[in-house]
């Protein structure tokens, strides 16, 4: 069947119905009327466009990945253009082609520390999986076969590709699948609203750390070989850590042989303001994970960046990286990636996020006078209100929670033409990471129209201040 553009939305919307499957959505939702469907067919700046023409402005980024907005296509064709009449395709299975090795030289750069080798992928589960059998080749050189398993936090997201899903700390995305391919434990989230005991500051690190301590113990050292976390964990909305948190696992990490993984497939690529999240919280993992920014999603991509010391017994006479993508590194990919990382440097993408997060903070921040919202945090351009039934930060059942995520914000951030996640992981929460080229009067116009929609949402469930 050929898909011709002329189609109406209608037709567009029946079609999609009948032949596409969406991820992570409820399919049948959308209905043969097509109904609950935007259709998107065009990007300009941060916004998009439906195929009538209504503009939305995307405060989600396209899953957090639309870093440097919509409006570089021309820039960004004309680098994967050039790539194509050169070389189209190639792998970097024991060759390589100069867009890689250029990239994975420019990545190394920017990384901190001894963060000097790149592995390429296509994508962020990808990304986690390659990361956990480099950690483990590592291992097996050293002599530790036993080193498997890995402590991740709970409800967070590392992907769903089989060993990444091991890693993800949602029960309802991993229980129909069965046993978890990689041996993995949870422990706290850094929830600072609903904190462990209701401590906060040091000591909520305090006790985060001596959990991680515990299960090192409970587990046995020699049998733990990684941990995984993101410098602010996205699932939960936008948690970020407590003080020291992240100096905590690099010494427990250092102190008992464990490998340090920031997945960064959010965080990197200035979503908080810098190249890698890590740079935020002054800490140097082991193995950084990266893909969405990479490319701002101008193509897929994602990579594995190693320190020198993982990647070391790759080097030894007659190992094999057993490990490999036919994809991984593709050149037009790559030459995108470069041209991304140009585009970030030249038009001031890190400085324009760092100049305006204390505005936005500020801006986000008045909204905590809307009854409904509970509590607001984040980083960077990466924020998240939680959504209460009272001022004393009660949980919305989870009948009211399906009334209010599910049914009501969908529908009347839709009719206010704005994009942000409405997310559902026990916590009620409205996420927002909004492209990183938005200058101050978008984000205020986001913030505005997200204040009304809150308070919207407020009558609508009964919510008094
Ligand atoms: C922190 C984190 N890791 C891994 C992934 C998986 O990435 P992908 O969907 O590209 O496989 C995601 C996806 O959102 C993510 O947020």
């Amino acid at each position: 069947m050929t898909v011709t553009s002329n189609l109406t939305r209608r037709e567009m919307s029946q079609h999609a119905y009948e032949h596409l499957l969406f991820h992570f959505a409820r399919n049948g939702d959308f209905g043969s009327d097509g109904d609950g469907l935007i259709v998107l067919s065009r990007g300009e700046g941060p916004y998009v466009f439906d195929i009538e023409g209504e503009r939305y402005f995307d405060a989600l980024s396209s899953l957090f990945c639309a870093q440097i907005g919509y409006s570089y296509g021309e820039e960004m064709a004309a680098a994967a253009t050039s790539q194509f009449s050169e070389l189209a395709f190639n792998t970097n299975w024991g060759t390589a082609h100069p867009p890689a090795i250029e990239l994975a030289t420019r990545l190394a750069g920017l990384a901190p520390g001894e963060l000097n080798k790149v592995f390429f992928t296509s994508g962020g589960s990808e990304s986690v999986e390659a990361a956990w059998k480099i950690v483990r080749q590592y291992h097996l050189a050293n002599g530790q076969p036993e080193r498997m398993k890995v402590i991740a936090r709970s409800r967070a997201f590392h992907g769903v590709t089989l060993g990444a899903l091991a890693l993800t700390g949602v029960p309802t995305f991993k229980e129909p699948f069965g046993d978890p391919a990689i041996p993995t434990r949870h422990v706290s989230w850094t929830n600072q609203f609903r904190s462990v005991r209701s401590l906060s500051g040091t000591a909520l690190t305090g006790a985060l750390l001596a959990e991680i301590e515990d299960v090192i113990e409970e587990e046995g050292t020699e049998t733990v070989a990684a941990i995984i976390a993101e410098p602010v964990q996205n699932a939960g909305g936008c948690l970020t850590p407590p003080p020291g948190y992240w100096q905590g696992l690099r010494e427990i990490a250092d102190r008992h042989g464990i490998v340090l993984i920031a997945d960064e497939v959010i965080t990197a690529f200035g979503r908080l303001g810098h190249w890698f999240g890590s740079e935020r919280y002054e800490v140097e993992p082991d193995v950084i994970t990266v893909a969405k920014g990479l490319t701002s999603a101008y193509l897929p991509m994602g990579a594995v960046l190693v320190a020198d010391r993982i990647a070391q017994p790759l080097y030894e006479q007659g190992r094999t990286l057993l490990h490999g993508i036919t994809f991984g590194g593709h050149p037009v990919a790559a030459s995108v990636a470069l041209k991304n990382i140009e585009i970030f440097q030249r038009d001031n993408v890190l400085e324009n996020v760092l100049a305006l997060e204390p505005f936005l903070q500020a801006r986000l921040s008045e909204l905590l006078d809307v009854p409904i919202v509970a509590d607001v945090r984040g980083a960077g351009f990466f924020w998240a209100f939680e959504l209460c039934s009272d001022d004393r930060g009660t949980r919305f059942s989870p009948e009211q929670r399906e009334r209010l995520l599910r049914q009501f914000l969908p529908r009347r951030l839709r009719e206010s033409h704005l994009i942000a996640r409405a997310d559902d992981r026990g916590d009620a929460v409205l996420q927002i990471a909004p492209p990183l080229i938005s200058d101050r009067r978008q984000l205020d116009d986001m913030a505005g129209t997200l204040e009304s929609v809150l308070r919207d949402a407020s009558r609508f469930m009964h919510v008094r201040g």
